[in-house]
């Protein structure tokens, strides 16, 4: 009886539910559960790994230790990175194509982090212009750029918070406010991924680095970071979060600990709050090594347990340290099988949303090569964009004239001065990979636009005295070392400043003085260049500053000495012709500081969201048993939100009613600009002490001279609420203030 029942009953259930399960999969799933069945348990590691490329790959060809071609023929690896060239590319897929057992397509992914080979502004630069829609676009034809070369995953955006102007890294993200990085990283991934990322123009966006990267201790790169939820949840964990909301295809799990845990074991970072609770359905990527790293850790012996480890925490993808396909006895990893099933399908479910089970070569085509990249019209837009994140800090009037310093005449006799001045490859900024250099040096932008016999260049100084220190921020080639002596470079420059009306200076730090592993314990000027500044200062002529830096620095002593400061980061490709736009006043300067400027080293970490204390200091200034510094105020030099333009703007008075906020906004100048609009929230009372201001709207705005217009920001729970203790949403009641500025 009891066999009859299983016979005719839950047979038949069981083979419905199955086809019923089956049914309710998507397409994708029913082509992936496919493929997957035909997988040997050493082909679903080989997609777990992903490795570098650092020649060309032919099978037999030895790249590292080991024959790459070869490997991929076994189905030992599952993408590949910095692989650059469509006919590389090419290459390579058609090994995994064609000589693999199962034929599944390589991924390629590559850092295109501001741009492919046209460069955009660094990003922190880019998060300065606050136009979230131009840097969607930015992103958008980095991916068209990319996608013609072959890369369909880009490890971009870096949306770490970073209140550390030391950390190098600083130059990769959007500063240090939530609420902007989050509106920043959202249109990032919406730029990269478009609407359907099996478009042969869009490309996978990777969060990274998740998380708390950029709250590493002291700034020291790779430190670990110690953090209550509280603040986590408030400060730090909102753009990835953002970039999750807006559907990124993958994150990138960050080197540093989290209250004692690596990131790359964390399986409350990885499973329990990103897959848990943000619902992230792509896959995560260890970073660089990270997986290997985990020994130094002390989170196990060998490559084999860190990698266990990693994996079951929430790792999906090898980055390197080969962790889950070499050096480890597979009959262990089978302890991990469900683990590996599902990384393996997180895995290919990219690569077919991806297209690339329809066509491996999507990205492959090759005249799109000569079409899509580093075209004029690429290259226009990224001058425009440089433009909108300059940001100028100071600019005094002139004492003969009584106007501003900047913009200077289109006639002026200049003295261009500075180590930075003429140099190409310091132009583009850290992470700029597939950059030709084919573009112009600051020298060479300023002579097509000056009368002839107006323009007198002196490289001046060094960026260092000590060349081993200089060549630290010289990798890749970038060295800009001078062998004449600090007083011959010097007097060259002295005597071309004699003959000009102005003195223009290129200065600050070279491309790789901040990026990654590019720590600074010092942020004030190079002695070298700071000295030039002081003899130049003697001959009384004004003088502009065009600080070049990846991150924030101390500009308190050129903030005496010059009339004038453009901050002008890393503009990319066309820095040069954008600085001339600027300081020849066709643009004006109209980005705002997304990081703050401080007035000593002393102040970091530092930023404009500072929790309360019972004693706060006033205006920054020292009064005993307050919240301040003996020797330094407590306020930044250049703030959060600030920048000047050619023009002026007055605002209105703020009005508020339940659910919006407005102000009428004027330009009250001579010249066409661009403002930030920028609203602020204050709450009087709370349960937990909040930040004593945060950035809760902002909105970029066009006005002609004389022109107005009303800027309203709707007020909503997202206005007035924040994360509590337990990392969950609350709106109190308040009651609020409203600040726009
Ligand atoms: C960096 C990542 C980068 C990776 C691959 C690592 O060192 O931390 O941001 O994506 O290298 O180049």
């Amino acid at each position: 009886m009891k066999r009859n029942v299983y016979r005719h009953l839950v047979i038949p259930s069981l083979v419905l539910f199955a086809l019923l399960l089956t049914a309710c999969q998507s397409k994708e799933e029913r082509f992936v559960n496919r493929l997957m069945r035909q997988m040997t348990f050493e082909e679903k590691l080989g997609q777990l790994n992903l490795l570098p490329v650092l020649g060309e790959i032919t099978t037999g060809a030895t790249v590292g230790e080991y024959d790459l071609g070869d490997r991929i023929a076994k189905g030992e690896v599952g993408g590949l990175f910095n692989l650059k060239g469509v006919d590389n590319v090419r290459n390579a897929q058609r090994i995994a194509v064609e000589e693999s057992r199962l034929g599944i397509p390589l991924l390629f992914g590559m850092d295109v982090i501001h741009g492919y080979e046209t460069i955009f502004p660094i990003p922190l630069a880019q998060s300065c212009s606050w136009d979230t829609t131009a840097i969607r676009l930015a992103a958008q034809i980095a991916a068209k750029e990319a996608t013609a070369d072959g890369i369909c995953w880009t490890f971009s955006p870096m949306v770490d918070i970073c209140r550390d102007a030391r950390w190098g890294r600083v130059a990769e993200g959007n500063g240090e406010d939530p609420y902007l990085g989050s509106a920043i990283a959202k249109m990032m991934v919406e730029g990269y991924q478009g609407a359907d990322l099996a478009d042969s123009t869009t490309m996978m966006a990777c969060v990274k680095h998740f998380a708390l990267y950029g709250g590493a201790e002291a700034g020291r790169d790779y430190n670990m970071v110690d953090m209550s939820a509280y603040r986590m949840a408030n400060d730090y964990l909102p753009p990835y979060k953002a970039a999750v909301d807006a559907g990124c295809g993958s994150v990138m799990a960050a080197f540093n600990t989290i209250n004692g845990m690596p990131c790359h074991c964390n399986k409350w970072l990885l499973t329990d709050l990103l897959r848990k609770q943000w619902k992230f359905n792509g896959f995560v990527v260890s970073d660089y090594t990270g997986i290997l790293e985990l020994i130094e850790h002390r989170m196990g012996p060998d490559l084999e347990t860190v990698g266990q480890r990693a994996l079951s925490a929430g790792c999906d993808m090898d980055m390197v340290s080969e962790a889950i396909t070499m050096n480890v006895d597979k009959h262990k990893w089978k302890e991990n099988k469900k683990r590996v099933n599902e990384a393996c399908r997180r895995v290919l479910m990219a690569k077919y949303r991806l297209g690339l089970f329809d066509d491996p070569y999507r990205y492959c085509d090759k005249e799109r090569r000569a079409t899509d990249i580093y075209t004029e019209a690429n290259r226009a837009y990224a001058r425009q964009l440089a433009t909108e994140t300059f940001v100028l800090l100071k600019n005094d009037s002139s004492a003969t004239t009584n106007q501003p310093i900047l913009p200077l005449s289109p006639t002026a006799k200049v003295a261009l001065i500075g180590p930075l001045a003429d140099t190409r490859s310091n132009m583009a900024g850290t992470w700029s990979v597939a950059a030709t250099f084919d573009y112009k040096t600051v020298r060479e932008s300023f002579a097509e636009l000056l009368p002839q016999g107006h323009l007198f260049y002196a490289k001046g100084s060094n960026v260092e005295y000590d060349q081993q220190l200089q060549q630290r921020g010289e990798l890749f080639g970038r060295s800009i070392w001078d062998e004449r002596t600090p007083d011959q470079m010097r007097a060259e420059a002295m005597a071309a400043a004699r003959k000009a009306d102005v003195i223009v200076l290129a200065m600050g730090e070279t491309s790789e003085m901040s990026g990654e592993s590019s720590s600074r314990t010092n942020l004030t000027m190079p002695k070298a260049q700071q000295d030039l500044i002081d003899d130049l200062a003697t001959l009384n002529k004004p003088m502009v500053l065009l600080n070049f830096t990846g991150r924030p620095v101390v500009l308190l002593h050129e903030s005496e000495v010059c009339d004038a400061i453009l901050q002008v980061w890393f503009g990319g490709s066309e820095t040069a012709n954008a600085i001339a736009d600027v300081v020849f006043g066709k643009v004006s300067p109209s980005g705002k500081l997304t990081t703050s400027f401080p007035r000593s080293v002393g102040q970091e970490p530092l930023g404009y969201r500072q929790y309360s204390t019972g004693r706060p200091s006033v205006d920054g200034q020292f009064v005993k048993y307050l919240s301040c510094y003996l020797d330094e105020s407590t306020l930044p030099l250049y703030p959060f939100g600030y920048g000047l333009s050619y023009t002026t703007f007055k605002y209105g008075e703020c009005v508020v009613d339940d659910s919006q906020c407005s102000v009428t906004v004027t330009n009250t100048g001579k010249m066409a600009a661009d403002e930030v609009v920028q609203l602020y929230v204050r709450a009087q009372y709370s349960t937990l002490a909040r930040p004593v201001r945060e950035l809760r709207g902002f909105k970029r705005i066009h006005l002609e001279p004389g022109e107005s217009m009303e800027v309203s920001f709707a007020i909503t729970d997202e206005t007035l609420g924040y994360y509590n203790d337990k990392m969950q949403f609350v709106v109190e009641p308040g009651p609020y203030e409203f600040i726009v500025e």
